[in-house]
Formats: C-alpha cells, structure tokens, sequence
C-alpha cells in the first residue's frame, strides 16, 4: 500500500480524498465554474513601489498598510512565497476600522476571487495556501481555488464552543480552515512538527502504540481541531489584543506554520488584523509578511509582532485532543 503516491483506495485510504483531487484537478480548470462573482469585473491592480511600513530583521518581518489585493500584485516576491494563511472579513457587518464588511453578494464574490488570485500568483510552485472562512462562503472559495488549478489537502474545520445561542437553527461552532497547495508532492509538509497524543495512548493505554519504531503514542492531529488554548480569544484570554475583531488564536497559526513551513521561509497574511500570523511565523524563525488595510489596526500588529511576541509558543504540540478520560483497565478498543 502506497499512501504516498496516493493508490489507495477505498473508505480506510487516508489518501483517498488527495487522490481524487489530484486527479481531477486538470478538469475543473476546464469546466467552465460560474459563480455569482463572476458577473462582474476583476479589480485591475495599479502598479506602485511596495514598500512595507514597518520592517524588523531577523528573521526577516514586514507589514504593509493597504489593500491586499493592491500589495500582493506588486510585491517583490511575487511567486516566491511558501506559505499563505488568509482569514479574511466575512462580509458579517463586523465593524473594521476603514473596511466595509456589508458588500452585496457578488461584490463579495468578486473581492474574494480577486485576493485569491493574487494568493496564487504570490505563491511559489511548491506553496500552500490556507483560508479560514465560515459556511456561507467555503464553497465558493473551493470551487474557485479548484477552477484555479490548486490541489486541496485538508478540509479541516476549527471546532469552538462559543457560538452564540439561537433557536432558529443549530448554533454555528466552527469555521473551516482549507488547505490548498500547488503541488501535492513538493509542497513542504512536516507532520512530525505538530504531533500530539493519539486516543490510544491517552485513553485505551494501548499497548501497540507504544511499540512502534517511532512516534510511540503520538499521531498526526486529526482535520478537525478543538481544546485547550482552541477557544475563540475574548475576555481576559493572555492572548488577545484589546480593538482587534476575531483573533485567531496561536494554536492553530503554529499548527498550520510548523506543518507547512520550514524555518527561513516565507509566510504571508493578507489579512493580518491583530498579527497572529507574522507573531506565531516570527517566533518560529520564518520570515513573514502582514497586509493590513487600517494603519490603526496594523500598528497595533506590528506592536504585537516584534514587542509583545507568542504568549504560548509549543502549546499546539505534544498535548491530547481525547474528548474521554483515560480508562483504568487499559482496554484496547
Ligand atoms: C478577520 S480579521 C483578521 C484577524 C486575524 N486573523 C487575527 O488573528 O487577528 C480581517 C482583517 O482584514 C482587514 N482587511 C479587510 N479588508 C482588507 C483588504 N482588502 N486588504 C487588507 N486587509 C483587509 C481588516 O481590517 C481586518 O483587520
């Protein structure tokens, strides 16, 4: 069985889904997708130097001030870049300073298939791309990475327990975090960076796993992702950065960083809000670039990247994500 390659087949292939991506992605680049933001036309980027507000060295960090989709068509490393991670405004209404969030759907559309395409071009042939959005746009964002060429990875789903109560449906507790490449065999994947303990070890005391050759007790994180530090960052959570609106929180940037990057790399966020990205990139000694449209909101970043650091670096490796207690009877099943 060659899981690499993609030949396995079946319901237990954890390969199956890449497999089938991979090999349909040729057609839908052809198929002729229409989307409601297709109705309208592209935004045509003006050229200008692009020259970030902010610098730091070592590694090396930047943040830029404007719109993202202006940045990334004259950035100097326009194909060069290893690792995307874009968390973009929803279109909710929420109140950014200088951003409306309340756009009619096919603006919306349109916005988020111009950023995409700009993503794309930034990245290098080997880059990857991740996009944390809610159930109202993933689709659309799939289908049009799809008709782009990219390969998905991962569907994986960001699980919080914080949704607000309503009766009229059931209450909303995850946004999906889509992992998207260029080329499934030479994109940079490092699954022994983001370990944790597998159910087996934590609960069942079983045996086996601690008889492997390596890793013993330990598995890849599942796609989806939940527990301590997962929550979304409000009260007086360590982390969070008072007048930014929907910090995500260090866990899931380091998981994503230290699984598709390697140390010396590029990382961009073109929506860099409260810094997370650039703050987690930096600490782990990846070069990184933040695009922030609010001067006000990109200074507070920057703040954030270079003086105040990680408040929790490591804290996404290692631990249990078990949803039972550890059995006493060590049962194996
Ligand atoms: C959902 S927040 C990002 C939060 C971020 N992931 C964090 O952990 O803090 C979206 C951010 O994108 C910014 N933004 C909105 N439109 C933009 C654009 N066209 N270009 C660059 N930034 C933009 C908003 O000002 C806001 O700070």
């Amino acid at each position: 069985m060659d899981q690499e390659a993609g030949t396995t087949k079946g319901h237990h292939g954890p390969s199956g889904a890449i497999q089938v991506n991979r090999a349909n992605a040729p057609e839908f680049q052809t198929c002729g997708i229409r989307m409601l933001g297709d109705t309208l036309n592209a935004h045509i980027p003006t050229p200008s130097d692009c020259i970030p507000r902010w610098r730091a060295d070592d590694p090396d960090t930047r943040m830029y001030v404007g719109d993202c989709r202006e940045v990334l068509a004259n950035l100097p490393e326009i194909g060069q870049v290893d690792l995307i991670f874009a968390d973009p405004p929803f279109n909710w209404d929420v109140p950014y300073d200088g951003w409306s969030d309340d756009m009619s759907r096919a603006q919306y559309e349109r916005f988020t298939f111009d950023w995409l395409d700009g993503c794309i071009e930034a990245l290098s042939p080997s880059g990857s791309l991740w996009v944390n959005i809610p159930d109202d746009t993933a689709a659309e964002i799939v289908m049009h990475l799809k008709r782009r060429g990219l390969v998905m990875m991962n569907w994986c789903v960001w699980h919080f327990r914080f949704g607000q109560h309503r009766d009229s449906s059931f209450i909303m507790s995850k946004v999906h975090a889509l992992y998207f490449c260029k080329d499934p065999n030479s994109r940079t994947w490092n699954p022994d960076s983001v370990l944790e303990m597998s159910d087996r070890a934590s609960i069942y005391g079983d045996k086996r796993t601690q008889e492997k050759s390596s890793n013993k007790g330990m598995r890849v994180p599942m796609d989806v992702w939940y527990g301590k530090y997962w929550g979304r960052i409000q009260g007086n959570n360590a982390e969070r950065r008072h007048g930014h609106q929907n910090q995500i929180p260090e866990v899931y940037l380091e998981r994503v960083v230290l699984s598709c990057s390697n140390p010396g790399d590029l990382v961009l966020d073109p929506f860099a809000g409260s810094g997370t990205t650039c703050t987690v990139a930096r600490a782990h000694g990846r070069r990184s670039i933040g695009i922030e449209q609010s001067e006000v909101t990109a200074a507070s970043a920057w703040e954030r990247v270079t003086d105040i650091g990680m408040k929790r670096k490591n804290a996404s490796v290692g631990g249990s994500s078990a949803i039972f207690q550890k059995r006493s009877s060590g049962s194996s099943r």
